[in-house]
């Protein structure tokens, strides 16, 4: 069975790409992914060397595929191996040969600022932004849907040095696109030649969020107006297309992943993935990033838009961030007034200034009971008169929202108010709208919905309120954000951190609303696609600020420093109104200034991976294929999934204790002497020895073992949560702590 590979936004259907069902694609269907062993011999630095043995794989038989190139990707960098056109027939006998450790046909990935960085304490000519040059000298590389051609401001260098002498990408565009800020640009989708044009507007999006330079006065409709960066705003940025319009192929993100490191990216940000539940050997993120962090390059992805229901995580494995998408304090408020005066608020990026604030009638087309009408789906209207009417529609029958409004629009309405289902709670999100409309909460659609049925001539209108600063529940979890625990390895906590996610503004190759001919268009979207690229901005700005840390060690900085309260004070709340738990939010909200002075690190070595893969019941083979060397799992002490230097806990407790190991290293001054703090777990005993860390030398590294073990009282939930923390004069480094009763 096909899996498909999305793109983590929770948006429009502008082509096929963008639409919930994607379409299934009929060239890459044929492709394989092929891994293979070197042999010891082969002199790898020679490329001739690695294409002639991938070729001797290959059918010499001539068949109707032929007409196209076999071979469509070699692999050099991150995986041995390659892809493939291929029969069904000659796949299976390429499984038998001698090398080959696995052959599957490829699954296809879908796609999952003005305010963000000072939201997140990011502020110009201050503190840690300064402090860590922008991001000055740091190369990002994004794969995604590629990039707007023709010198958008976002993509100005004003202000970045030249690229570092490392460098050795190439852009493949012939104008003046690509400059200091705009490094690489190349297109990795399979059949398709020329530049990585991007004529979605995602990838403008998510690179723009991660390193977009300051853009004075940008804006989507007039609404969320500011000077628009990304979190990196003198970051280099090296552009990777892999997805066409109508899906991104594996085989092309994994070549894009094995260039990039090759290239000599720092950063990788994907904001795509596969359907939650694949296991890391055939996940070709996870493989690929595998090798990203064997050459010391850090790797951010979404964490998927399958949330509110448990269990729906992509990109889990522990080499890489995995990032949720929480809210900001800022809202495109549009409120909708009834006729019995109740005002309910609700969000839209399009803001008439001149609808008028008279009631007009309000209709529900689906009050009779029909499924289609009551989510305003096409053609379901057509039998009705919503004739200058406000149409009040419902969320769901995988229709997109902005669709809906187009067809109230089509059959004349006036305008629409837009209900979320039951399980998208609170989340609302503000969308370019093909007239005026207002996304309400679950409950307040309720309310509507109430006083529709109260009164023979319902009325209504749609106030429009503008860009309103100041929600104090922000960061709250997005209900679209996937959550855990990770089905690959429950072991591993998991999201690791949630970061903005929802009506983020920013770059977009061309105008939304047709009202501007400037060159600076920007929209405003929302999903894990615009939370992930937050991260890699951020990982960058760390990395600028400490060039020698590991990609485990930015990531720990990260995870342990993460803010747990609202703008309240109060703990971070999900779609329900409800405490969000460690499952929605991993180690909590990414505080950029605090992580760059964590004081303790957890670290690893990509090596310190195998052990970990041999413990979580893989084959030789199916370890090799991800640290891409001969494996014997016989030779190698496997361990635990909890026993990994991780800096979060994800525990399963029987009736027996359980004890774990830790080491810490100290990146703070070279006299440093730590306390422990501990929030137990309902039912759980939580014991660590030493309760003191007492460092005298910056690097050093000290170890800890700390024991759970159950308490008497019987726990009513299968899932507890709590945290450790170890606590200097200036630090607090915090691990969350999940514990599943077995
Ligand atoms: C693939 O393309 C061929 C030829 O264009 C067509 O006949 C076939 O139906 C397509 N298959 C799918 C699954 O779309
Ligand atoms: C770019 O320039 C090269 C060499 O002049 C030319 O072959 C190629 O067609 C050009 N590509 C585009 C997209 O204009
Ligand atoms: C955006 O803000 C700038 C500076 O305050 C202002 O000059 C400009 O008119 C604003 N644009 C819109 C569309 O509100
Ligand atoms: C993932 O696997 C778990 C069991 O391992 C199953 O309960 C769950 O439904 C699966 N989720 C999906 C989205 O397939
Ligand atoms: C998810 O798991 C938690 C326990 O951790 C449970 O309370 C909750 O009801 C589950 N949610 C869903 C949507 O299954
Ligand atoms: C609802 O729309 C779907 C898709 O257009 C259609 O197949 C179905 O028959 C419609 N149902 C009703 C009750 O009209
Ligand atoms: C923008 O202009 C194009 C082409 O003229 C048109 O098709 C589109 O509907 C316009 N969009 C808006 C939002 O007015
Ligand atoms: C495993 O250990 C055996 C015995 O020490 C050795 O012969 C073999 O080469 C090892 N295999 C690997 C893959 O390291």
């Amino acid at each position: 069975m096909k899996m498909a590979m999305v793109l983590f936004f929770t948006l429009l259907c502008l082509s096929s790409l963008l639409c919930p069902a994607i379409s299934q694609p009929n060239l890459s269907s044929r492709t394989y992914i092929v891994h293979v062993n070197v042999p010891d011999t082969m002199v790898l630095s020679d490329s001739k060397n690695f294409d002639k043995y991938y070729r001797s794989f290959l059918p010499l038989r001539t068949s109707s595929l032929d007409l196209q190139p076999r071979m469509v990707h070699t692999y050099r960098k991150v995986v041995r191996g390659f892809a493939a056109r291929l029969s069904p027939m000659e796949a299976k006998a390429i499984e038998k040969m001698q090398g080959v450790l696995s052959i599957r046909q490829q699954n296809v990935f879908s796609l999952h600022t003005t305010h963000s960085p000072n939201f997140l304490g990011l502020h110009q000519n201050l503190g840690f932004w300064e402090g860590s040059n922008y991001g000055k000298g740091v190369i990002i590389g994004v794969l995604d849907t590629g990039i707007a051609d023709g010198d958008h401001p976002s993509f100005s260098d004003e202000g970045v040095p030249p690229p570092p002498a490392k460098w050795k990408g190439v852009c493949e565009f012939n104008g003046t696109t690509c400059n200091n800020k705009l490094i690489g640009a190349r297109n990795f989708v399979a059949g398709q030649s020329g530049p990585p044009v991007d004529v979605e507007g995602h990838g403008s999006h998510t690179a723009s969020t991660a390193a977009g330079n300051f853009v004075k006065g940008a804006n989507a409709f007039g609404m969320a107006n500011g000077t628009a960066a990304g979190m990196a705003p003198l970051a280099h940025l090296a552009i990777y297309k892999v997805c066409s319009p109508e899906d991104c192929a594996e085989s092309d993100v994994l070549a894009a992943m094995d260039a990039a490191v090759e290239d000599g990216v720092d950063i990788l940000s994907l904001s795509l993935g596969l359907e939650p539940n694949t296991s890391f050997y055939a996940d070709s993120v996870a493989v690929g990033a595998y090798g990203a962090i064997q050459n010391g390059v850090f790797v951010s992805c979404s964490a998927g838009n399958s949330g509110p229901v448990n269990s729906t995580l992509s990109n889990e494995a522990p080499w890489i961030l995995t990032v949720g998408a929480s809210t900001v304090d800022r809202s495109l408020k549009a409120t909708a007034l009834l006729g019995n005066k109740d005002e309910l608020d609700g969000e839209s990026v399009f803001q008439p200034r001149d609808f008028p604030q008279t009631l007009l009638p309000l209709v529900f087309p689906g009050s009779s009971g029909d499924q289609n009408a009551t989510w305003c789906a096409e053609g379901s209207l057509d039998n009705m008169d919503v004739k200058g009417k406000v149409v009040f529609c419902e969320r769901g029958g995988d229709i997109a929202r902005i669709t809906k409004g187009q067809t109230v629009k089509d059959a004349g309405g006036a305008a629409m108010i837009l209900m979320n289902e039951e399980a998208n709670g609170d989340t609302t999100i503000a969308d370019s709208h093909v007239l005026p409309a207002t996304h309400v909460s679950f409950s307040a659609g309720v309310s509507i919905k109430n006083y529709i049925s109260s009164t023979s001539s319902p009325v209504a209108t749609i106030l429009f309120k503008g860009t309103v600063i100041g929600g104090d529940s922000a960061p709250a979890v997005a209900s679209f954000s996937s959550r855990g625990p990770s089905n690959a390895s429950p072991g591993i906590l998991k999201p690791d951190i949630i970061g903005p996610g929802v009506s983020i503004l920013a770059a977009w190759p061309f105008s939304v609303d047709n009202t501007t001919n400037t060159k600076a268009t920007f929209d405003i979207l929302s999903g894990t696609s615009m939370s992930c690229p937050h991260l890699s901005g951020i990982a960058a700005l760390i990395k600028s600020a400490h060039p020698t840390w590991s990609p485990a060690a930015i990531k720990s900085a990260i995870m342990t420093t993460a803010d747990q309260l609202n703008l309240k004070n109060a703990p971070f709340i999900d779609q329900t109104g409800s405490p969000a738990d460690i499952f929605a939010v991993g180690a909590g909200h990414v505080n950029p200034s605090k992580a760059s002075d964590p004081g303790l690190v957890y670290d690893n070595q990509p090596s310190d991976y195998i052990p970990y893969l041999c413990g979580l019941g893989y084959t030789d083979d199916q370890v090799g294929i991800i640290v891409n060397r001969i494996i014997s799992c016989a030779n190698e002490t496997g361990i635990q999934e909890a026993e990994l230097n991780y800096p979060s806990f994800s525990i399963a407790l029987g009736s027996s204790a359980v004890e774990y190991s830790r080491v810490v290293t100290n990146v703070g001054s070279a006299d440093s002497s730590y306390t422990l703090k501990i929030v137990f777990p309902p039912g759980v005993i939580v014991s660590v020895t030493p309760s003191r860390l007492e460092f005298s030398e910056v690097n050093q590294q000290l170890t800890y073992r700390v024991k759970f073990s159950r308490s008497g009282d019987v726990s009513q939930t299968p899932f507890v949560q709590g945290s450790l923390q170890w606590m200097s004069a200036k630090h607090v480094v915090r691990s969350p702590i999940s514990v599943k009763f077995t």
